[in-house]
């Protein structure tokens, strides 16, 4: 008997694949030969190589065989490769009704910090979106500005601290604890002390909220696989531990603001005035999204924890690791690494010496420096969106289906040498006035693109550079032999992380 059932479940598993991986071919879309029963993702599962280099690959191959989209499987799961940056504008922006999600799953009931702007989709993404669009402009950056500042002067008391043990120091760690401060000040309204103190609390939650023990694994394959059994089960997306801390949090410091009437100029304080607002809550036990945007009553305790926990997730690790590479390359080119001091000598002369918001946004060659990281190495290598309508891709009749997810391969394109020359060199001067508009249009995705860019885009630009101009006043900076080169990415995780750090030499710097 058991034998019998055995051999059923093989035959259904195979049709059910056979089926499956017959999909793009089907639909006159071309793809690689998949294997039972990780699609195209054998060496992915097997970590032998990260989900960016598998894409890298698939976009190399057939972007040289002459095609503009390409089907990929992940298992069974049905992914489409926009190849061509024309399409690739269409669904980032001209076609963004059809891509307004990106199929992140999140449970506002038993997991409300899931419910963030990343993930939410529809009338409540975009009603939150406008809402939260405010807290980023310039003038908003520039208010936070002393906060950032004051946790890059602690970078550099630790840097000092650690120089005196005349050893080799590993940066994209300082620099984590160094966003990871900053983001809780801005977003949280806390000191967490993550620079002074590497065990923090805060730093310890947000690398739990980033590894992966085998029982998340296993839950993602449920959250994945069965959504609504993981509703009923009520699987969050974060570990309990993880989303307890971070409501607890806001919940205590906005308790405390409103009790002693204490405001400051951090993200939390603009939440917290759209806690009065009219116009969110709505929209929530509206099933089909489809509620009136202009009415409600505001953003709820936990909507707040939610948006302050992905201000948080979204922006410490990719800041942190754009920082890192800038420095990397700093260090393997003496020459930028000089003109960037020579700069930054210029301008602090121009400001009696006082690295100021505007001082900062006068450093037009660091900026080239910190967009020719990210170009080279962005932090997100891929991207998605999911189709939410139906879709033609122009000029064929392929058709994206509904709930199909749609991958951008920002990576690919950076580096990809028919866009950038010798893409493989680090070159600020691509991006400078005379050269910058010679870039084709949407072949460089650092922060996305369309409706659904990055909205802490600059906040993030000048924490970046604040960050290296506060490195490149205090010290100059060599590699030291401990980085590993040529450098290899780490096949797991979604950020770009380079395999064994970056370590570097400080002497000090004669500024
Ligand atoms: C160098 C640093 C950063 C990089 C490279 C980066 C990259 C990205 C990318 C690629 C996306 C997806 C865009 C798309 O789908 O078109 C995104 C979205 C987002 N980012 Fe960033 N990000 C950075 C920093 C930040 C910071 C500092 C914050 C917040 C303070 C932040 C908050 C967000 C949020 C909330 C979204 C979702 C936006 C939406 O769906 O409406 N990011 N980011």
């Amino acid at each position: 008997m058991l034998v019998l059932v055995a051999a059923v479940l093989i035959v259904v598993i195979y049709f059910y694949y056979k089926n499956a991986f017959a999909y793009w071919e089907r639909r006159g879309v071309p793809t690689l030969q998949p294997s039972f029963p990780f699609g195209n993702m054998f060496r992915v599962v097997v970590r032998m190589e990260s989900v960016n280099d598998k894409v890298c690959e698939i976009y190399n191959k057939m972007k040289s065989a002459g095609y503009k989209y390409a089907g990929i499987y992940f298992f069974s799961r049905k992914v489409f490769l926009a190849i061509d940056p024309q399409l690739i504008k269409c669904i980032l922006g001209k076609d963004f009704r059809h891509f307004n999600d990106r199929g992140i799953y999140y449970d506002e009931e038993n997991d409300p910090v899931s419910a963030h702007l990343f993930s939410l989709s529809g009338p409540k993404w975009k009603t939150l979106r406008s809402k939260l669009t405010p807290a980023f402009t310039a003038g908003k950056t520039k208010y936070m500005f002393d906060a950032i500042k004051s946790c890059g002067d602690d970078m550099v008391q630790l840097l000092e601290n650690l120089m005196k043990l005349d050893e080799d120091i590993e940066i994209k760690d300082i620099l984590a604890r160094f966003t990871t401060d900053v983001i809780g000040s801005c977003a949280f309204g806390i000191e967490c002390n993550s620079l002074t103190n590497p065990n923090a609390e805060f730093r310890e939650m947000g690398r739990r909220a980033f590894t992966q023990t085998p029982g998340d694994v296993f839950k993602m394959v449920i959250i994945r696989s069965f959504p609504k059994l993981a509703k009923l089960l009520k699987l969050g997306v974060f570990s309990p531990r993880v989303s307890r801390f971070f409501q607890q949090v806001v919940e205590d410091t906005v308790n405390f603001r409103e009790q002693n009437n204490v405001t400051r100029p951090d993200f939390l304080q603009l939440l917290i005035q759209m806690r009065g607002d009219a116009s969110l809550n709505n929209l929530h036990n509206d099933g089909n999204n489809h509620a009136d945007e202009t009415c409600g009553d505001g953003l709820t305790m936990n909507e707040i924890a939610a948006q302050a926990f992905i201000f948080f997730l979204a922006g410490f690790e990719t800041t942190s690791t754009t920082i890192s590479f800038a420095l990397l390359e700093m260090a393997l080119n003496p020459s930028i690494q000089e003109r960037a001091r020579s700069e930054l000598a210029d301008v602090l002369n121009k400001h009696e010496n006082k690295l100021t918001y505007d001082a900062v946004g006068e450093l037009q060659f660091l900026e080239t420096v910190v967009l020719e990281s990210l170009r080279k190495y962005p932090p997100a290598p891929v991207f998605l969106r999911k189709c939410t309508e139906r879709y033609q891709v122009p000029g064929t009749n392929v058709y994206v289906e509904k709930g199909l997810s749609a991958l951008i391969p920002a990576m690919a394109l950076h580096r990809d040498p028919d866009f950038y020359e010798n893409p493989e060199c680090f070159d600020p001067e691509r991006f400078n006035e005379a050269n910058r508009h010679k870039i084709k249009e949407h072949v460089f995705l650092p922060f996305g693109d369309g409706p659904r860019i990055c909205i802490g885009m600059r906040f993030a630009m000048v924490q970046s550079k604040l960050a290296l101009a506060q490195f490149l006043q205090h010290y100059c900076f060599t590699l030291s032999e401990k980085t590993q080169l040529p450098l290899k990415m780490e096949t797991k995780g979604i950020v770009l992380t380079p395999i064994g750090g970056i370590w570097l030499k400080f002497p000090k710097s004669s500024l």
